[in-house]
């Protein structure tokens, strides 16, 4: 459900929808319980400037605005109609904003099109209105606030603080519970919209818009699911950029293609995919509304990050060992030169105190005490960013550290970055209220306070990465068509061993040398031919997972072995499946296999093209130690992908073995990831496993398994 892809007019600005001069409520009620009323009652109430019409065919008046009878009678352009009438209502008054003429973009509160299955409306909703030159949000949204234009045209109960965060959910109840959080929380917004059914205004329209918003600082955004995420992929890399981008997406557990046939495909699920795709383009996921919310308010209000040494003052070892594990888990660096480390902190640490990081000025530590540390953190120029941890006292209350608080927070806040996590009892949860309300970056726990510098460490490595040139490796794709236009002649969804194997010649990436056979003898003789020992496998287009039905046989070393394994194969294969279609045996050279790995690409229903590497043969699903990325990829961002998986130490020749080709792997990542890209009928290629032999020596793709879409 997303007409927007079929739609031609897809590229008129939006702007007018977050920035209206003229604002019209169709279905606006006099009636104080009705959606109707309580959109133009936030209108009014939020000090919206620009002119307002309210429309209903009763007539009459509303908050002092005279109630238009028809769109018609507006004699005005109209940057934006808010739709309050009920689902039946709907097209006719489409029809009448697009017979009107000057109206630019429709926000669809109503309820009951797509979300219930009534597509086919909501389809012709969106068509007529864009062939009117009308954009719509919606349906199913509850409104519209924009801080630059004091428009609040949602019906949620009570003000919106304007600020620099942007939040744009999926969910209209959760949009609608947000708004009451930031105000608890005191976070200001310069816009909040619900995209609902997405008809045709989608997160990537948005998304474009805020990217360029100055008045928006940082976007939160939740999602459940994604479309068109091969074009979102570029868009966020591009907007991670320019400012931090906080993502809470539910459905974590889901799991996709469970029962596919490729290994990939059953790895694949959806929330692995996204978790890998959203680091790839530098997107902060949070786990919670709470996390998101305020790691959007401290990125806001935070001072730019002008380096990576961090130093972290305590009054507790406990929390001071807490805070240094959490700098590890949010790839925070603890500053480590103890000479400098000393010459920053002797004069304001007590003898009995550690000079070491985390400084432990000792629990006597006083709020002065603190005052001094902080002093000295602050004017230091090798020191880039503060954790301040503290565990209540006699001596350090909640309300004799607040003015601490205070003053530091000031004189921090356009310097240097800067938490505070302090730990006791209800004064200083009070405390910590108080100075929340002020902004101050206060928590009242080490992670939460450690997780907020952590997203701007993320955000300002993200940014400051360079941008990298995309992979193009030399690849045959004509001749790879040709063999998929007979695969596709042959009525079949996958590709025989011979085919596949001639997919990786036009790639060129090697395979161990083989030949199909379908007699004793002469896999003997092809066994001969190829040198000892050979691996031997069944060749049938109905055996898929060619072990289970034992029609694998490995190291055989003579003739007679050979002779005797093709002759157990047929039988078990025979056996495993009566029915199926036995091709005859392929005989392999035996691989020196030192360490299996995997390499695939696939179609992602959200992402579109993804490749996956990791650690391959037997253990892909036991330790699932692999990573996916959205394809296309710099050279740079493939070689990272093989670094990140945890068993990259083996590759990098663990325990006096040789080093492996990481280069080649590099290469085999790229080539299968332009098949996937420039075929659109493949939707897996999965090489399982693939042997990366000594640096220089290139990679052999032992089993080879391509699919194509139903
Ligand atoms: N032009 C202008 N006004 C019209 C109209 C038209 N063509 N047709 C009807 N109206 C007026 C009605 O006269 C009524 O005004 P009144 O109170 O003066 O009589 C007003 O529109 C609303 O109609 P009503 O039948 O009273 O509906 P309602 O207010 O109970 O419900 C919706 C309307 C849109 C709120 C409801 O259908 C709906 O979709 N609710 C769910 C919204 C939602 O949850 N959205 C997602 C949030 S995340």
């Amino acid at each position: 459900m997303c007409p927007t892809t079929k739609n031609p007019t897809k590229n008129l600005a939006i702007e007018s929808l977050f920035n209206p001069k003229t604002v019209a409520v169709l279905g606006a009620s006099r009636n104080a319980g009705k959606i109707g009323y309580k959109v133009c009652e936030n209108i009014v109430n939020g000090g919206y400037e620009g002119k307002l019409y309210p429309v209903n065919p009763n007539g009459g008046e509303v908050l002092g605005h005279k109630i238009y009878e028809n769109i018609a009678s507006i004699n005005d352009e109209i940057d934006l109609a808010i739709l309050t009438v009920p689902a039946k209502f709907v097209m006719n008054s489409v029809k009448e904003c697009v017979s009107h003429g000057k109206v630019k973009n429709l926000a669809i509160i109503t309820s009951g099109f797509a979300e219930i299955g009534n597509e086919e409306e909501e389809e012709e909703i969106v068509r007529v209105a864009r062939e009117g030159g009308i954009r719509v949000l919606g349906p199913n949204i509850f409104g519209v606030y924009s801080a630059k234009a004091k428009l609040n045209s949602t019906f949620a109960a009570g003000e919106i603080p304007a600020g620099n965060v942007a939040i744009i959910t999926q969910s209209g109840a959760i949009g609608i519970a947000m708004i009451g959080k930031t105000k608890v929380e005191n976070i200001g917004l310069s816009t909040i919209i619900s995209c609902g059914n997405k008809a045709d205004i989608d997160d990537n329209d948005l998304l474009e818009y805020l990217a360029t918003d100055d008045s928006t600082h940082a976007i939160m955004m939740y999602i459940e699911g994604i479309q068109n995420g091969d074009k979102l992929v570029p868009l966020l890399k591009k907007l991670s950029k320019a400012k931090p981008l906080v993502v809470i997406k539910s459905g974590r557990s889901e799991r996709g293609a469970q029962a596919a046939q490729s290994h990939t495909a059953s790895l694949a699920g959806s929330d692995e995919v996204f978790d890998a795709v959203a680091k790839q383009c530098g997107i902060i996921r949070a786990d919670s509304l709470e996390e998101g919310l305020q790691w959007c308010k401290y990125l806001v209000t935070s001072p730019p990050l002008k380096g990576k040494e961090c130093v972290i003052i305590t009054n507790g070892g406990g929390v001071g060992v807490m805070g240094t594990d959490a700098c590890e888990k949010y790839g925070i660096p603890m500053y480590d030169d103890q000479k400098e480390l000393e010459k920053a902190f002797k004069s304001v640490c007590p003898d009995f105190g550690s000079l070491k990081n985390p400084v432990d000025i000792t629990g006597g530590a006083t709020p002065e005490d603190y005052d001094h540390c902080l002093d000295a953190a602050l004017n230091n120029d090798k020191i880039h960013s503060v954790i301040c941890l503290g565990c209540e006292t006699a001596v350090l209350t909640g309300s004799s550290f607040k003015s601490i608080v205070q003053k530091q927070t000031a004189q921090y806040r356009n310097k240097k970055p800067l938490v505070f996590s302090l730990v006791g009892g209800e004064e200083m949860e009070n405390a910590i209220r108080e100075l929340r309300r002020e902004d101050a970056p206060i928590y009242n726990d080490v992670e939460p306070a450690v997780a907020c510098l952590g997203t701007l460490y993320s955000y300002t490595n993200f940014k400051n990465t360079k941008e990298q040139t995309l992979v193009d490796p030399p690849v045959d794709i004509p001749a790879i068509k040709e063999i998929i236009a007979k695969v596709k002649a042959d009525n079949r969804t996958f590709l025989l061993t011979e085919e596949a194997q001639a997919v990786m010649k036009a790639a060129d990436i090697a395979v161990p040398q083989n030949r199909v056979e379908s007699s004793a003898d002469a896999a003997a003789k092809a066994a001969t031919e190829i040198g000892y020992p050979v691996v031997m496998k069944i060749v049938s287009k109905d055996i898929i997972h060619k072990s289970d039905a034992g029609g694998l046989a490995l190291n055989l070393k003579n003739e007679a072995e050979v002779k005797a394994a093709y002759n157990q194969i047929m039988t078990n294969c025979k056996k495993h499946m009566p029915n199926a279609d036995l091709k005859g045996v392929e005989v392999v050279e035996m691989v020196d296999i030192d360490v299996e790995t995997i390499v695939s690409a696939r179609r992602d229903n959200s992402f579109g093209p993804t490749v996956m590497f990791g650690l391959g043969g037997i253990y892909v699903e036991v330790l699932k130690d692999i990573t996916f990325r959205a394809f296309p990829l710099s050279e740079k961002e493939i070689l990272e992908m093989i670094e990140s998986i945890k068993s990259y130490q083996l590759l990098k020749g663990a325990r006096g073995k040789n080093p492996k080709d990481i280069t080649a792997a590099v290469d085999a990542i790229a080539k299968v990831g332009k098949i996937l890209k420039e075929i659109p009928e493949i939707t897996d290629v999965e090489l399982n496993p693939i042997i990366l032999n000594d640096e220089g020596k290139g990679v052999r793709a032992v089993d080879v398994r391509i699919l194509l879409a139903e």
